[in-house]
């Protein structure tokens, strides 16, 4: 990527979707660099996205960083002072990748709006695509040359480095559409990029997502990696991921939705076992999150297509087919202690519009 003009100015808004993770990634080699123990696998989501502005100005006052919902215009938030040095300490890495300094000559400070569709920090990937959608719009305004940025002029695995340097490993996966696989590292210096497995063209599935808690979480994802490795459980689980990894493959290659459902449940609960066996223990779970798994066998019994999981947080993702999306949902709003039940299904990954000092001039969707 091209360094910025000495004076640079513009503005971009990226909308990066959320991911569900098939296989998950937990226990990190650098937490701070979000550098994997084990490859994952998600599906992009296409409706739980966060939207992104980023005004990029010259001089030296200090970033802005505003929080808002994209179903709530009006309602603009100071995000407080952990989620602001979260993202300021991601746009200095941008920064520093990009060659650009923070003051001085040539410097750039950026102006932030950030708003997500769904409830931040409750297990729905939010930093995700948060920190995806930052990546894009940073790497977007700075590219020097014409007017409009297309998305698919910028480097895709560069892009994944970009989004996982704000510490969000899943964010890596998030720069993509359709079904992703963000490898593991040889070691702890690697820096592993996520790479598109298939496009969401490949296979329309549905992700119903029941939400039982819109608070934030007691423990962050990232507390829980930190803690992942004290779990008895921890090696275990990794000596059953390459046979889950190489199913889950071929079940996409294959559209094969009932191995992929098996093993995508399984690996949930793993992950979940994992984190109630940490020292001190992590439970993500709340009493409706077990409501949700018994109505999700109860429908299979039915006969429906429906397998959970589950990220770090209470909340269920229901992946099931486009046919019985409708059963599902109405099956999940049914469930005491259900608030919510979100329709989200596979989607193409980020879009960004830019503009400099003129009217947005052009968008486009990644596949
Ligand atoms: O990207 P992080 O640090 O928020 O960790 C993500 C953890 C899980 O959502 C539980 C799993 C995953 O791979 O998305």
């Amino acid at each position: 990527m091209s360094a910025p003009a000495a004076e640079p100015a513009g503005r971009a808004t990226a909308v990066a979707p959320a991911n569900i993770a098939f296989v998950k990634y937990w226990g990190a080699r650098d937490l701070e660099r979000a550098i994997p123990v084990n490859p994952s696998i998600s599906m992009t989501l296409s409706r739980c996205v966060s939207r992104t502005t980023v005004d990029l100005a010259a001089g030296e006052a200090p970033d802005e960083v505003w929080l808002g919902r994209i179903d709530d215009p009006g309602a603009w938030t100071d995000p407080g002072d952990a989620f602001r040095s979260r993202v300021v300490a991601h746009l200095d890495v941008l920064r520093r990748r990009h060659g650009l300094a923070r003051v001085g000559p040539g410097a750039g400070r950026f102006r932030v709006v950030t708003e997500n569709s769904f409830p931040a920090a409750a297990g729905l990937a939010s930093s995700a695509s948060g920190f995806a959608a930052l990546a894009v719009a940073v790497a977007s305004v700075l590219r020097g040359g014409g007017p409009a940025t297309r998305i698919s002029d910028l480097d895709r695995g560069e892009l994944s480095s970009l989004a996982r340097a704000s510490g969000s490993g899943s964010a890596a996966r998030s720069v993509l559409g359709g079904y992703v696989e963000w490898p593991a590292p040889g070691g702890a210096a690697d820096d592993p990029r996520a790479v598109q497995l298939a496009t969401a063209a490949h296979w329309p599935l549905c992700d119903v997502v029941a939400i039982v808690e819109t608070g934030a979480k007691q423990v962050s994802s990232l507390e829980g990696h930190r803690r992942a490795a004290g779990s008895p459980y921890f090696a275990r689980r990794l000596e059953e991921l390459p046979r889950r990894l190489e199913t889950v493959r071929r079940a996409i290659a294959e559209r094969d939705f009932p191995a992929l459902g098996a093993v995508v449940e399984e690996e949930a609960i793993d992950l979940h076992l994992v984190a109630m066996s940490s020292r001190p223990p992590v439970f993500y779970w709340a009493p409706a999150t077990l409501a949700v798994l018994d109505a999700v066998r109860a429908l299979r019994r039915d006969g429906v297509g429906a397998w959970s999981t589950m990220d770090a947080g209470a909340n269920v993702h229901v992946l099931t087919t486009p046919d019985e999306e409708e059963a599902v949902a109405e099956r999940l709003r049914s469930v005491p202690g259900v608030h919510t039940v979100i329709r989200d299904r596979v989607g193409d990954g980020p879009t960004v519009t830019v503009s400099r000092g003129e009217p947005v001039d052009e968008e486009e969707t990644a596949r």
